[in-house]
């Protein structure tokens, strides 16, 4: 069995979604929030772009955790492991090993907006690590990070490079939030994606079996599940961008003719013009100069950076530092 604590019940999730796609689709340029992605389906379909030739990140990422995690668990002896954007929370599985052979480890926190995700993770992981706490919650990291239960020495991992999906005014409120739920010498273990040559980079979003394809336009989907919306998924073509201003992969839906869509659950009408974009994700790529200085701005102390020998992806082992 395992606890769940649920921040956001069905209620609450469609009035956030519907004042996003209220704000997102009557702004020009449109766009839309990424997590509104990840319903059963969006998981899914995220679980198989991991599999992807062309993803490298899952199992770069995965590469460095099976080198470093006994060293993280050493340096951290935490005693709770909380997951951020867990969705599956399968690499995880090698700190819950590294953790449980150091000896340390009580409790497993993952939080996710999924609830379909954290459910089907959390069933698997009690199954597999008897004697562990699994306390899932159901929640939106950019919001309800104050509710994580405290005590014990703790290790937030947020893995992924999902940190990348966050715009960078909005990084730096969730790295600040993040600081302060952590007590004086807790963890933060961050995943990030690297800056790297667009050739490698956009394949990763626009890979030659059309899965990110179909990631992207399941937003679409979402709305027309959850507000009754007629979206002709058809009518939008997937678009993945490298900006090398902002160094980010912008995902954008493009609208292949004029269309009229009507979203009843919000009580909108929407025009597209044949070739209009809705922005749905930036994916931003990190330099080690730029993640160590925005965790030194949200107070924490860099103690490792670990890469792959490709420079692809980088994990981060930082320290909460005492604030004035
Ligand atoms: N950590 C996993 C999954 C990454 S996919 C990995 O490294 O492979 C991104 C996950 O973050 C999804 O499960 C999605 O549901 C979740 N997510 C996205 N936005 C979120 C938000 N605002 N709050 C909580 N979870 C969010
Ligand atoms: C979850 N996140 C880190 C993924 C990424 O790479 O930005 C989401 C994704 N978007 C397209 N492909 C995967």
């Amino acid at each position: 069995m395992h606890a769940i604590d649920v921040h956001l019940d069905a209620d609450e999730l469609s009035r956030a979604l519907r004042t996003d796609v209220t704000t997102g689709l009557t702004t020009d340029p449109k766009s839309l929030p990424p997590k509104w992605f990840y319903d059963a389906r969006g998981s899914e379909l995220f679980e198989q772009i991991t599999e992807l030739r062309e993803y490298y990140p899952t199992r770069t990422e995965r590469q460095i955790l099976t080198d470093r995690a006994a060293d993280i668990a050493r340096h951290t002896r935490a005693t709770s492991l909380l997951e951020l954007g867990s969705g599956y929370s399968t690499k995880t599985r090698l700190l819950l090993d590294a953790l449980t052979a150091t000896g340390t480890l009580e409790t497993f926190v993952p939080m996710d907006v999924s609830p379909t995700a954290l459910t089907a993770a959390a069933d698997r992981i009690t199954a597999d690590y008897p004697g562990l706490r699994v306390h899932n919650v159901v929640g939106d990291m950019t919001r309800h990070l104050k509710h994580l239960p405290t005590g014990g020495d703790r290790l937030i991992a947020f893995l992924g490079g999902t940190i990348g999906n966050l715009v960078p005014a909005e990084r730096a409120a969730f790295l600040a939030d993040v600081r302060a739920v952590l007590e004086p010498g807790e963890h933060l273990l961050l995943g990030t994606d690297l800056v790297k040559s667009p050739s490698v980079v956009v394949p990763a979003y626009d890979d030659a079996s059309g899965v990110t394809a179909e990631f992207n336009r399941n937003v679409l989907r979402v709305l027309n599940n959850s507000l009754d919306a007629d979206f002709d998924l058809e009518g939008f073509a997937h678009v993945a961008l490298w900006d090398p201003d902002h160094e980010w992969i912008e995902m954008r839906l493009r609208a292949r003719w004029p269309m009229r869509v009507t979203i009843p659950g919000v009580d909108l009408v929407v025009d597209f013009a044949a070739g209009e974009e809705v922005r749905t994700e930036v994916s931003a790529k990190f330099r080690r100069e730029g993640v160590e200085r925005e965790l030194a701005e949200a107070g924490f102390s860099l103690d490792h950076w670990w890469t792959d020998p490709d420079g692809l992806f980088a994990l981060s082992l930082s320290t909460a530092v005492p604030q004035g």
